[in-house]
């Protein structure tokens, strides 16, 4: 019978992985990679598994938001799982009217736009992340040796789509709140950053080995709003975890400007985006922090030795850094070849053993 997720050999295989060496900063086995994304719409046993089913109602199914989570896992060798959930589920097990619509993302029933509309959100109960706390303690058991990855939205993207509704482009809502009612954004941003604390700390204590807070939409704010606005409410949600001692990513997009204060943030990598070189990232961030990126997504779709070549030139610029983790720099696109995924983590490894 396999081992316990809780049994000690297992929890040293975690340990000694690639992916939680290299957080800690240590030398590894090979470089580790994961994508994000790598659970959806490219892979044909995701699309069959979903049949039916609304997202939503696919991240409160443990059994589903499992066997979800390992797909990726098992056809592409990826050196980590990340939890199947959405950063939406915690705004959803609070009570708030959201749902995800395909194609679009979060949609909000009502926004929440004035200081009354703020004071209104409702608290997220401890035992509302229940279904959260067994869909994971499943996924470990399922991913054996392979550490699981939890996250968490980060204040300012769930604020984003909180105020503005629904998606945006350029989130000038919760940027001018945060200019007109300082107060009610901040108000706004400290539950956020409670109820994504809260979905990262029960990922952990149910067996998650690290987390990644996504701040996908940071990359709209100046730093000086990132300094004065946002970065204490994102330190206040990886706070949550930090007696866990697991390794916390941080990651945003457009965030070239931002990666520094991202790290003072209290993280132990920073994810980069596809937009500045890996070498400059690892200048802004410094020889303490590990780095997490960078290939373009847009080059999944080109062909192989161009994706082979770039993937090539992101290793090399991430031997200045204290570790390197590959990712992409965003999510994976849902047209994307799986086959070409699963190619490119072989390449990573036997390239970096
Ligand atoms: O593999 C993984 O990365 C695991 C799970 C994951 C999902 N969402 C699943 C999902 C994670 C980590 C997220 C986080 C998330 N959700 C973010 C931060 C990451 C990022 O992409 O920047 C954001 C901004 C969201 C909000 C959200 N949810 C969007 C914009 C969408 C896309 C809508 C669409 O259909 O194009 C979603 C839906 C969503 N979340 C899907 C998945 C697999 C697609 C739903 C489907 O397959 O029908």
């Amino acid at each position: 019978a396999a081992l316990s997720s809780d049994h000690p050999l297992k929890r040293d295989e975690i340990a000694n992985s690639a992916l939680i060496r290299a957080l800690r900063g240590l030398d590894a086995p090979h470089t580790p990679v994961w994508f994000m994304r790598q659970a959806g719409r490219s892979l044909p046993e995701y699309r069959e598994a979903r049949v039916g089913t609304g997202m939503l109602e696919a991240c409160l199914t443990p059994e589903l938001a499992a066997e979800i989570t390992v797909q990726p896992v098992r056809r592409h060798k990826v050196d980590a799982g990340i939890f199947f959930s959405d950063i939406v589920v915690p705004m959803k097990l609070a009570g708030v009217g959201v749902d995800i619509v395909a194609g679009r993302g979060p949609v909000l029933d009502e926004p929440v736009r004035t200081a009354a509309d703020v004071a209104a959100l409702p608290e997220l109960p401890d035992a509302a992340l229940d279904p959260i706390r067994e869909a994971v303690s499943r996924t470990v058991e399922l991913l054996g040796g392979t550490p699981l990855i939890g996250f968490a939205g980060a204040p300012f993207t769930i604020a984003a789509y909180a105020v503005e509704g629904g998606p945006s482009r350029d989130h000038l809502r919760p940027r001018t709140m945060m200019h007109a009612d300082p107060q009610a954004w901040d108000a706004l941003a400290q539950w956020a950053a409670r109820t994504s604390g809260a979905f990262l700390r029960a990922q952990v204590e149910a067996g998650a080995s690290a987390v990644q807070l996504f701040d996908s939409w940071a990359g709209s704010l100046s730093l000086a709003d990132y300094l004065e606005h946002v970065q204490r409410h994102s330190a206040d949600a990886l706070a949550a975890v930090a007696d866990l001692g697991v390794p916390r990513i941080h990651f945003g997009t457009g965030t070239g400007e931002l990666l520094a204060a991202m790290r003072d943030a209290g993280a132990d990598a920073v994810g980069v985006d596809y937009r500045i070189p890996l070498d400059t990232a690892v200048e802004r961030v410094g020889k303490r922090t590990v780095v997490q990126g960078n290939i373009d997504p847009a080059l999944l779709a080109a062909p192989w030795p161009v994706l082979r070549d770039h993937a090539r030139d992101v290793l090399r610029r991430g031997q200045s850094a204290l570790a390197h983790v590959v990712n992409l720099g965003h999510g994976v696109p849902p047209e994307t070849d799986p086959e070409v995924l699963t190619k490119l983590v072989a390449f990573i490894h036997e390239e970096t053993q």
